[in-house]
Parts: structure tokens; sequence; C-alpha cells
């Protein structure tokens, strides 16, 4: 059975709730849902699988934790592990949205983890996002602000994909 670490970045508290959502769905207990805020990178070594999510802030960053857990987490050697990213965001920030998603799946594509997870969900309206590559997104992107009723089929979609690929 592969151990699944969910690992969240929010600053007022809606990747927090979403993390416990997805925690749900992939069958992982409460108290392996992590704020990055609150622990050391070197707890990511305790898991087989790792759920990374945050918001994104001013044009396109991290929720703020995440600066220094991602400094800490991208030197480490995930060699054997999974990664997947999620995030949430808000189209109207229709330049940058969901940035976030991207920038933690560009700073971990490196550790030797294999990135999984991507999502090809539709009914998204925004211009840019460094998420999206090559027609789908590298992880799960929600939108709890314009499009809240949307986030459960879409969290069911994404967590039965990583899933598979960890079965
Ligand atoms: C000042 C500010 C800047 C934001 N910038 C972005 C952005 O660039 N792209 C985006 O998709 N969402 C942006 N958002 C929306 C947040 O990511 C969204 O509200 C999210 O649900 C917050 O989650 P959190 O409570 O987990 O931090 C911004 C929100 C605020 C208030």
């Amino acid at each position: 059975m592969k151990k699944i670490g969910v690992f969240y970045g929010s600053e007022t508290g809606t990747t927090a709730d979403v993390a416990r959502r997805i925690a749900k769905e992939l069958g992982v207990a409460d108290t392996d849902v992590h704020d990055v805020a609150k622990l050391s990178p070197t707890t990511l070594g305790d898991y087989d699988v790792l759920v990374l999510g945050s918001s994104t802030w001013g044009a396109g960053e991290l929720a703020n934790a995440w600066y220094d857990f991602i400094a800490g987490a991208q030197i480490l050697d995930l060699q054997g592990k999974k990664i997947a990213v999620f995030g949430c965001g808000d189209e109207s920030m229709s330049g940058t949205f969901c940035d976030a998603v991207g920038e933690i799946y560009d700073a971990m594509k490196d550790t030797g983890a294999e990135m999984i997870g991507r999502f090809n969900g539709d009914g998204y309206d925004y211009s840019e996002s460094k998420a999206e590559r090559d027609g789908s997104f590298v992880g799960l992107v929600l939108d709890e602000v314009n499009h809240p009723d949307l986030s459960d089929a879409r969290i069911k979609a994404w967590t039965d994909e990583v899933k598979r690929e960890i079965a």
C-alpha cells in the first residue's frame, strides 16, 4: 500500500479545504494532510506519493509558505516517488490563472520523482496559465471563487486519475 501525503499552502483557507476534500477522495487520513507553513520539507521523505497544492497570489505567485518549503524540497532526492500537483485560483485573474500549479510542477520535476496527475478538464475561461502545457493542465486547477459548483466533479475526476497512476 503506497503512503500518500497531501501538502498545501493557503492564505485564506480555500486550498486547505480543497486539500482535505482531495485527501478524502484518496482515502488519506487527516494526519497525512499538512500545511507547508508548519513543517520541514524532509517530511516529504515519509511518503511514496506527494500531492502538492497552492493557491495563486500576487500576479501568479505561490502561497507564501511554499517559497521556503520548495527551496528545501527541490534539493531532496525524491527518486521513486510520484508527485501530483493541484491549486486554487480565480479565472478573472485571467493572465495568471492558477500559475502556482505550474510553478510547483517546474520546481519539482527535476527531483527524480515521477510527475503524475495531468488534468484535461473543460469549462475553464481564462487567457493564460502556467499550469497549462500542450493543451492540458499539469495538475488539478480549481476556481472556488467563480465556479465552486464545478469543483467536486473535477476533484473526483482528478483523484480517480491519480489513483489509476499509483495503482
Ligand atoms: C490579491 C489577490 C491576488 C490573486 N492573484 C491571483 C492570480 O494571479 N491568479 C489566480 O488564479 N488567482 C489569484 N487570486 C485568487 C486566489 O488564488 C483564490 O482566491 C484562492 O481561492 C485563494 O486560496 P487560499 O485561500 O487557499 O489562499 C488572487 C487573490 C487575491 C486576493
